[in-house]
């Protein structure tokens, strides 16, 4: 039996790294337990209201936040943490050699119906260590990333992580507390028959992918001949698991439902640690054309289209937008 802690110790060569996963692996475990006790620990609704006794509620996605902040700025090597949360990165340890990114709880829509939310994280060098760090250093190149992972709280806690250049996955042991190792070198078949999409927002998409969509239904009867089905988790936290478990592709597309007119997903703490994962389980990344992980990020909250998982799926999304655009 091999626990996260002798996992980092073997596998990750560098010590403040394996620090900051530490960190934020125990939030999890302070996460997990707050979800678990669900509407019993005031921690659903919106924040804002007050419990029965007159006290604040925290909505659980402030609080995943404040946890996270709270441990990741005493952690020695962390020089800052930038969060979905908080509209400006916060400034920690001068000295420190990492920068945090995380989204403290994604999928927070499923918190209130008791379905699976998650936390996403990603870990990049600061460049400018004995100086406070500032928004501009986390504007750094997925392909930067030291480590990247996520923890889901599903019907089990589990982490998938990579450091070095494998995926693997740690479920979280009720009894000892300990994270530990069940599988090793996760790999994403090429091929799938299994896709993830909001697809309500068909309108909004471009032309390349309402044409996927619709092959994907016309199934057998189709130019794809053979039949596909979907899975929506509605946190992509759930559906990226689900692809590194057992294949399938997950898009959230170019939209121009939002404001940014690009797409809902947000580049640096959601598309690519995910990405991170995914490629390092032999899947693809991309924004439909280009790969997620070569993306220069402008802002630390930059939204992207995003398309991710088995190898043969996403590049067929390339080729259809490739002949679109040269069409
Ligand atoms: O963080 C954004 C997010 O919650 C993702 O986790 C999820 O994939 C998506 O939004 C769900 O979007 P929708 O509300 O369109 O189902
Ligand atoms: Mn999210």
């Amino acid at each position: 039996m091999t626990t996260l802690a002798q996992y980092l110790k073997d596998h990750a060569s560098n010590p403040a790294v394996n620090d900051v996963i530490t960190t934020i692996t125990e939030v999890g475990k302070t996460i997990s337990q707050l979800l678990k006790k669900g509407a019993l620990a005031d921690i659903l609704g919106e924040a804002g209201n007050q419990n029965v006794q007159g006290e604040e509620q925290k909505k659980l996605d402030v609080l995943a936040n404040d946890l996270l902040l709270e441990a990741l700025t005493k952690n020695s090597h962390c020089a800052g943490v930038a969060s979905e949360e908080l509209d400006d990165a916060t400034p920690a340890n001068a000295d420190g050699s990492l920068l945090v990114l995380f989204d403290p709880l994604d999928g927070s829509s499923n918190i209130d119906i008791n379905m699976a939310v998650g936390t996403i994280f990603s870990i990049l060098p600061y460049q400018r260590q004995g100086q406070p760090s500032k928004n501009g250093d986390f504007l750094q190149a997925g392909n930067k990333q030291l480590a990247a992972g996520y923890l889901l709280y599903g019907t089990s806690t589990m982490l998938a992580l990579t450091v070095a250049d494998d995926v693997v996955m740690f479920s979280l042991d009720p009894d000892s507390g300990d994270y530990i190792l069940v599988q090793d070198k996760v790999t994403i078949d090429a091929d799938t028959s299994e896709y993830a999409i909001n697809s309500s927002n068909y309108r909004y998409w471009r032309a390349p992918m309402q044409q996927y969509i619709d092959e994907l239904i016309a199934g057998e009867a189709g130019v794809r001949a053979r039949d596909f089905n979907t899975r929506w988790v509605a946190a992509m936290v759930g559906d990226v698991h689900r692809i590194l478990c057992r294949g399938g592709l997950f898009t959230y597309p170019f939209d121009t439902k939002y404001a940014n007119k690009a797409g809902k997903l947000r580049l640096m703490y959601e598309a690519n640690p995910m990405s991170l994962l995914i490629e390092r389980a032999g899947g693809g990344a991309t924004d439909a054309i280009n790969r997620i992980l070569d993306i220069e990020p402008t802002d630390i909250h930059q939204r992207i289209p995003v398309v991710l998982g088995s190898k043969n799926e996403v590049d067929y999304i390339k080729d259809l937008h490739l002949q679109h655009e040269n069409k």
